[in-house]
């Protein structure tokens, strides 16, 4: 594993999210409300171009939810723009099939610069 600083942190704002390349491989870097994440832009379904997704949330209906269906992590749940895949940014899991799950890199600040682990 090597480590790629890929940018200053004020390239990437806070909620905004982009596709860099490192190595030839794309890395879907995100800033999720100040924290970093990155994924592959690979879709796991059909290698759509996940990370050119958009961010949203996603709807919940659970015991946290009062069983009433909620809007609920907006800015952590990623849709892939082929056919909707939805996956959560943190885990990488994939929303409607616990099984699938995407890699994730590990991200880290050093020196306001955003590095990326690979
Ligand atoms: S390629 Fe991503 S949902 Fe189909």
């Amino acid at each position: 594993m090597a480590s790629h600083i890929i940018g200053p942190v004020a390239e990437f704002p806070a909620d905004t999210h982009r596709v860099v390349k490192i190595r030839n491989i794309e890395i879907g870097v995100f800033n999720v409300n100040g924290t970093f994440y990155a994924l592959p832009n690979v879709c796991p379904h059909q290698f759509g171009p996940l990370c050119e997704g958009s961010v949203n949330g996603t709807m919940a209906c659970n015991a946290d939810t009062g069983w009433n269906y909620t809007w609920v992590r907006d800015g952590e749940i990623l849709t892939c723009p082929w056919h909707g895949w939805e996956f959560d940014i943190p885990t990488g899991r994939a929303l409607a099939r616990s099984k699938v799950r995407i890699r994730t890199y590990p991200v880290t600040i050093e020196d306001g610069q955003v590095i990326v682990t690979l």
